[in-house]
């Protein structure tokens, strides 16, 4: 059995390229191995700056793991902060990282021409990242896509450090879903809060609605027919539907007289339909935010137990602690 590992920062609103990106394909591997899920709320701190509002959205990734289905009686979930040691951790590896390897990290370079944002934290932002995985002896990163690279870091920090003090470290993989890798947003492009082009599975009908009537299309009259293959809506409602949702709605594309608005609406339906059981447990867990502290807690305590003995090697093997 393996152990897999992963986490998503607090944010914003979780969406749909977070669900079907992230969350459900980690949870489905959650069944059958040992499970570490954390939220990375030290990770949000580079960009949030409110403290209510990352605790809001700390809250509502929180939920939307456990409406996903994410279950904490055989799964570890955690919140990134609980546990400490990985802030200690991140120094050890920060001094033996080549400062190269970070200025050529994407997270960094795509802000490296408004270098005055930029903080410290972003620009380390991958050690921190190395230190979530290695501080639990992870073997599988289930991540999307743009984080391979983050990734291979981490391998390059574990294996240097393994290298320079002695076996310590487990080397990790990443893990991804090839048919699943990127969710497209209401734009076309990569669904994600910076482009603000997402579908909030969890929102409020109202919001939800509007997000999906947002949905850029072509502008072919009702009438025509229209390319399945090349309209967003569908895209979307294709990762969403069963095949024969999926058949049904392209021959209504091909034959004319259904409008965009009409796929829009049918979208919206089914997000509704087959989301409902995830979006009242959502709600639920909101307005119950205890149940949620009381999970997070719980799994704290399993996260941290493995993160001191593992942090007391570390020490050990750097010679800040004797044997
Ligand atoms: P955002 O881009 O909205 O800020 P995050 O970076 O917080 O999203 O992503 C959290 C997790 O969800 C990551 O594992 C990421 O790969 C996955 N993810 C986010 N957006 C998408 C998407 N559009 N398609 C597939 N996976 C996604
Ligand atoms: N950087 C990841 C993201 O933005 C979130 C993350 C932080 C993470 N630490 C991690 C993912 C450790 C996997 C493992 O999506």
């Amino acid at each position: 059995m393996s152990r897999i590992l992963t986490g998503i920062q607090s944010s914003g609103e979780p969406h749909l390229g977070n669900v079907l990106g992230a969350m459900l394909p980690a949870i489905e591997l959650s069944k059958q191995n040992e499970s570490f899920f954390f939220i990375a709320d030290l990770h949000a701190l580079t960009t949030i700056k409110n403290k209510d509002t990352l605790q809001l959205n700390t809250l509502k990734t929180a939920a939307a793991w456990l409406a996903c289905g994410l279950n904490p009686d055989n799964t570890v979930l955690y919140k990134q902060s609980d546990i400490p040691q990985v802030t200690e951790l991140m120094w050890y590896l920060n001094c033996l990282t080549p400062y190269p390897m970070l200025a050529n990290a994407h997270s960094f370079k795509d802000k490296a021409n408004q270098l005055s944002d930029v903080n410290a934290g972003l620009f380390t932002y991958p050690v921190l990242m190395a230190a979530d995985i290695i501080l639990y002896n992870a073997n599988i990163v289930p991540v999307g896509k743009d984080q391979l690279q983050h990734l291979e870091i981490t391998r390059d920090i574990a294996n240097k450090f393994n290298y320079t003090f002695g076996e310590t470290f487990i080397i990790p993989e990443a893990q991804i879903d090839t048919e699943k890798m990127t969710i497209p947003g209401t734009d076309g492009q990569k669904m994600s809060k910076s482009y603000n082009n997402t579908i909030n599975i969890f929102a409020e009908e109202t919001i939800l609605k509007k997000q999906i009537m947002g949905i850029m299309t072509d502008s072919k009259g009702l009438e025509e027919s229209k390319n399945p293959n090349a309209c967003n809506v569908f895209k979307i409602y294709e990762l969403i539907a069963s095949e024969k949702e999926i058949q049904n709605l392209r021959l209504k594309y091909e034959k004319g007289g259904y409008g965009y608005g009409h796929a829009k609406t049918d979208l919206f339906q089914l997000i509704l339909t087959k989301y409902k059981n995830h979006r009242l447990q959502y709600k639920h867990l909101i307005n119950n935010s205890r149940e949620i502290d009381y999970i997070l807690e719980s799994g704290a305590k399993k996260a941290r137990t493995i993160a001191e003995s593992v942090l007391t090697k570390v020490k050990r093997n750097l010679g800040l602690m004797r044997a």
